[in-house]
């Protein structure tokens, strides 16, 4: 099994594009939707969250788990794979969704890139961090948009103020500088928004959606890896957890992972 973890529904954006492009494998989606936002919480605390997820998903028996959260990937990743993986699951690994998405930015022909992401992920600098590790050439500017992921945790996204508040967040973007090339949605709830950005972004600007990324990167990866590759069982199941409100995760979780789902609700403690 390949484990799938958000704090919520976001993750579902990311599993559905990697489970089109990987189905043989079983995958287990776990979302904290009790905890949800992920996004304003400290360092500790998220951290501390998405260690129990961790740890739930590997006792759950996955070789692999990607954290499907921009904000989880940000404040608890990396000490995640220094810390607690070498001394508790030395075989396994946990991978996120940034390093992915820097690796297709810089790879790309992007030179001005505009960051969207939540108001956690913006402050912690990371995709500011981790492009500068890789290159000098691409100009970084960041938006902040907390307003979205209510708006799609609320299925409000064809209200008629989704669009003003997004402009907005677009505005304040380009006065940072109107030659931004490349879009990221830097959040699993924007891509919720796709239609919402098509229509209010130029179309010269190239918009980066996650999902489809990480499936690649994880396609890369798994050829690159067969240690881990070969304990990856492949029967094709799709399981779902959540901390919180089972029927409210399904109805949702059908618009964000585009096809029904039972889930089974569980308490970490
Ligand atoms: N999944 C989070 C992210 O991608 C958005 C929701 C949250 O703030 O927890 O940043």
């Amino acid at each position: 099994m390949i484990g799938f973890f958000d704090s919520g529904f976001g993750g579902l954006t990311v599993l559905r594009s990697v489970v089109d492009a990987l189905s043989e494998y079983d995958y287990v989606y776990f979302g904290d939707n009790a905890r949800v936002p992920y996004g304003n919480r400290s360092q500790k605390i998220v951290y501390q969250f998405t260690l129990q997820a961790v740890d739930f998903l590997f006792k759950k028996g996955c070789p692999l788990i990607i954290i499907a959260c921009n904000a989880a990937s940000a404040k608890a990743l990396r000490r995640i794979q220094r810390t607690f993986l070498p001394a508790a699951y030395p075989e396994r690994r946990v991978l996120g969704v940034i390093r992915p998405s820097v690796e297709e930015v810089v790879e790309g022909a992007c030179k001005r890139i505009g960051i969207l992401a939540t108001e956690g992920v913006v402050a912690s600098r990371v995709y500011i961090t981790e492009i500068e590790k890789l290159t000098t050439s691409v100009q970084i500017y960041q938006q902040a948009c907390p307003l979205l992921v209510p708006i799609v945790e609320a299925g409000e996204r064809n209200w008629e103020g989704t669009d003003m508040i997004i402009s907005k967040y677009l505005s304040q973007l380009f006065a940072q500088n109107a030659e931004i090339d490349t879009i990221l949605l830097a959040c699993t709830h924007y891509p919720l928004l796709q239609k919402n950005f098509k229509r209010l972004v130029p179309p010269r600007i190239t918009i980066l959606e996650q999902g489809p990324i990480v499936a690649r990167k994880l396609q890369d990866y798994l050829v690159r890896h067969p240690e881990i590759e070969t304990k990856i069982s492949k029967g094709g199941s799709r399981t779902f957890f959540t901390t919180d409100a089972s029927a409210k995760f399904d109805r949702l979780a059908l618009t964000f992972f585009g096809q029904p789902i039972d889930s089974k609700l569980v308490s970490l403690g």
